[in-house]
């Protein structure tokens, strides 16, 4: 078998040979009916009958992975697709660095294992579900392709979460791939596992946030997951990367339109104070200030998303070979951190210190560092946007300290620029730094469904390029009527 290739003969297309491992194929397509009422429920709201204009792979060679055509979702080929095996591939980390990369769940890290994949497979559908509305008011076809391709990928990497369950951990792998179907974003009883996943993405600047940050955090995780002793985890993260690069795309172009369309109204206005905020809105564009406090909201939530600064579950997860650091093979040190420290932010007597602390403990603060560096570059762009069109205003990541529910600053309320404050002041200026109710019921005033081919609503600009090289007048989607 080529395992570049996919096999779509089977109702599962999958490059795992599926047809010839009956019992993996037995307990996923006893999962199939569940995902696809799943979908039913908590997919997308509407347009499940449209064609949409949806790439979906047929390969894993990086060089050409995927194909374009009009799919109706619940017809999209959810599948089974891991990168292809590195011949001697050995554990790159950690006690066991140098041994050959396991083929089998070794029986000693059954557990870690099985929870790092559920709190991964957790988010997946998440995301769905808290996009599921945003169809209806969606500022473009354009758009509306790209929300419904980042839906299916997310289904899919549900999938992929599950082949790996189902396939090394038996029984209660199986049952937590039904538990992943029946947890929900946001519900009160049976919530998602994460905090930002069980967060509304009540608008579009939202779903741009969302994928832009958060989706960032996910991609952080599975890069540490792709470096995995676990070989399959390694293969099956490596692939996904693949995928996820286009959600972070769909977030970075998001929030440069809108940038760029406020700029151009301003402009247009001759308005020359980005922050006289009632004469921006008067434009139907969002003012700049809005965009910082959901930037504001959105990072911090996702910081939140890597876990206590200082952490042994991270320390033991990259002893055994499981979890390891960004880009940890190009990393150049004993891969053992064995006397190594790493600065951490913490509190100490009421003031925001760096401590040095032992590296093994700290790989959680090391991976949001990167994090934080990675989120940068699409700042810069979005910056250069505002000053190109003559503006000074600065979009600017908000301090480590600012709006958090995890971690050393969880007790304590800091301003964006990382001062310390107490309650009373935190309670009399949140709405500064904060998406408010109002600033909401703007957002949402302007929300109404474009639907005319290659037409951008009023709060944001045309993309640059069509997906899959299309002209600007491209139905992406052909809604049904
Ligand atoms: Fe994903
Ligand atoms: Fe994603």
């Amino acid at each position: 078998m080529n395992y570049m290739n996919v096999d779509y003969s089977t109702k599962i297309p999958n490059n795992v040979n599926l047809s010839e491992d009956r019992q993996v194929l037995k307990a996923l397509e006893g999962w199939h009916p569940g995902y696809m009422d799943w979908w039913g429920d908590m997919g997308p709201e509407g347009f499940q009958q449209s064609l949409v204009y949806l790439r979906t792979a047929y390969s894993v060679d990086p060089r050409g992975w995927a194909k374009f055509d009009y799919v109706k979702m619940p017809e999209y080929r959810w599948g089974i697709l891991l990168a292809p095996q590195e011949e001697n591939r050995v554990i790159p980390f950690g006690e066991n660095y140098g041994k050959p990369a396991w083929q089998e769940v070794p029986g000693e890290h059954r557990a870690t294992l099985r929870r790092l994949i559920v709190i991964q497979g957790d988010t997946e559908p998440a995301s769905v579900e808290q996009q599921r509305h945003l169809g209806k008011t969606a500022p473009s076809l354009y758009d509306l392709r790209n929300l419904f391709q980042v839906n299916v990928e997310e289904g899919r990497h549900l999938w992929a979460m599950v082949y790996l369950l189902q396939k090394y951990f038996g029984r209660d792998g199986r049952e937590e791939a039904d538990d992943l179907l029946r947890r929900r974003s946001g519900d009160a009883d049976s919530p998602r596992m994460l905090g930002a996943f069980n967060e509304a993405t009540p608008d579009w600047l939202s779903f741009f946030m969302f994928t832009y940050f958060t989706d960032r955090d996910g991609k952080m995780q599975l890069h540490s997951l792709a470096q995995s002793g676990f070989d399959p985890l390694s293969r099956t993260c490596r692939f996904m990367l693949t995928e996820e690069a286009h959600h972070m795309f769909v977030g970075e172009t998001g929030i440069s339109r809108v940038v760029q369309r406020t700029c151009e109204a301003m402009k247009e206005a001759g308005i020359t104070d980005p922050t006289d905020i009632a004469k921006v809105r008067a434009l139907g564009v969002i003012d700049l200030p809005t965009i910082q406090k959901k930037l504001h909201l959105h990072y911090s939530l996702s910081l939140d998303l890597f876990g206590s600064e200082v952490s042994t579950n991270a320390a033991n997860a990259f002893n055994a070979g499981i979890k390891g650091r960004y880009r940890e093979t190009q990393i150049d040190d004993d891969h053992q951190l064995k006397n190594a420290t790493y600065p951490v932010l913490k509190l100490v007597d009421g003031v925001i210190t760096r401590v040095d602390e032992p590296a093994l403990t700290a790989l959680n603060m090391r991976l949001r560092d990167d994090y934080t560096q990675d989120c940068v570059k699409g700042m810069l762009r979005w910056n250069k946007v505002i000053s190109t069109s003559g503006y000074q205003y600065k979009l600017t990541l908000p301090n480590v300290a600012f709006h958090r529910q995890i971690g050393e600053f969880k007790d304590i309320h800091a301003t964006p620029e990382g001062i310390l404050i107490d309650d009373a002041t935190w309670n009399q200026h949140k709405g500064e730094w904060l998406p408010s109710t109002q600033d909401g019921d703007f957002i949402a005033s302007l929300m109404k469904p474009v639907t005319e081919a290659g037409e951008y609503a009023s709060w944001i600009s045309p993309p640059k390029v069509g997906i899959d090289n299309k002209p600007g007048d491209f139905e992406y989607v052909k809604i049904e009527t």
